[in-house]
């Protein structure tokens, strides 16, 4: 350009074609974008298949609506099943498993086997029941199970006994060295206090989701004396969640089966303590 400082010289080069191309290619690119979705003002946009303009809720709407119809009629055709026939569909499972895993896993774990607080749904042992019907009433319905706390009614020396009564009396399990516990004073405690709710032998009573303190393997507070305390001082109430809003019918037929067929498992290879 016939321009020169310190030395440096302007030229008058061209952008290369593509630059160029590129450049006016964002530029068209901007003009349909802006007449097929909504970004200018109120402009709501011309996407076909959105009435009213697009928005993030209708796609969304429109995937849940496309799904409901791809699995819609399958889901339908399990839930008129009886559920221990699903639990032995591949298909079924497969699909049990993934709603498990998305919606249960957080809770019951990846592998269903519990933590603390939250029961193993793949053993055998059972706080509401594990019959087909009961595991489907659980989930679609929720449990909420009310352990009270006995703190105040036994005194600190009563809720001693009476834990060690259930560690040694029941769950058979030894009491810690140099614990002082009078485990028959706490039988007495036991057969006034717990027996209404847990039974005479402490084998639980399934209607109200009081557990069988005899199988101390599938206790969800633990199992030592301390935490056995802590249970009887303070109370326990362990909620499952409704999930008839959530998932309705027939997802959760889909999920009582995937849930009996691991406990059916369980019973064909028990599982190592
Ligand atoms: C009103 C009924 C009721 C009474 C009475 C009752 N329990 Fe319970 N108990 C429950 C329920 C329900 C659970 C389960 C709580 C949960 O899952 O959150 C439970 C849980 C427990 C657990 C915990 C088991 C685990 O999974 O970790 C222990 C231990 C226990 N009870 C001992 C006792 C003792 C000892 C007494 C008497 C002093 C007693 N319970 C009285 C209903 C009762
Ligand atoms: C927010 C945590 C949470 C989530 C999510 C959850 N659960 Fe639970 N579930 C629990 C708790 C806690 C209990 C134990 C209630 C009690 O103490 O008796 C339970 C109990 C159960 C039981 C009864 C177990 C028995 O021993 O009788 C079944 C079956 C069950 N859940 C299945 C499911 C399925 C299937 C899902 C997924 C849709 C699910 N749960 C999601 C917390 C959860």
């Amino acid at each position: 350009m016939g321009h020169s400082f310190d030395g440096i010289e302007e030229y008058d080069n061209p952008l290369p074609k593509w630059w160029f191309m590129l450049f006016v290619g964002t530029i068209i690119f901007a003009v349909g974008y802006l007449a097929l979705y909504p970004g200018l003002g109120n402009w709501k946009g011309i996407l076909p298949g959105y009435d009213g303009g697009w928005t993030q809720v209708k796609q969304w709407q429109k995937e849940v609506d496309k799904a409901e119809q791809q699995y819609g009629p399958i889901y339908a055709k399990f839930a008129a099943m009886p559920i221990s026939e699903v639990a032995k569909d591949q298909q079924a499972l497969k699909m049990g498993g993934r709603l498990f895993a998305s919606n249960c896993s957080v809770c019951h774990g990846s592998d269903a086997k519990g933590a603390f607080g939250f029961p193993n749904l793949a053993d055998q042992q059972w706080r509401w029941g594990g019959a087909p019907d009961s595991i489907k009433t659980s989930v679609l319905a929720g449990r909420h199970a009310v352990m009270p706390a006995w703190g105040e009614a036994l005194g600190e020396t009563g809720v001693q006994n009476v834990a060690a009564f259930v560690l040694e009396g029941i769950a058979g399990r030894k009491l810690p060295d140099g614990a002082k516990a009078d485990a028959a004073a706490g039988k007495a405690l036991f057969a006034s206090n717990c027996m209404a709710c847990h039974g005479p032998d402490g084998h639980g009573v399934q209607a109200m989701g009081a557990p069988d303190l005899s199988k101390p393997a599938a206790f969800i507070y633990g199992t030592s004396f301390s935490q056995l305390q802590q249970t009887i001082r303070y109370g326990r109430q362990g909620v499952m969640p409704n999930q008839q809003d959530f998932l309705g019918n027939d997802k959760v037929h889909l999920l009582a089966a995937y849930v009996f067929s691991l406990g059916q498992s369980a019973v064909e290879k028990p599982r190592a303590e």
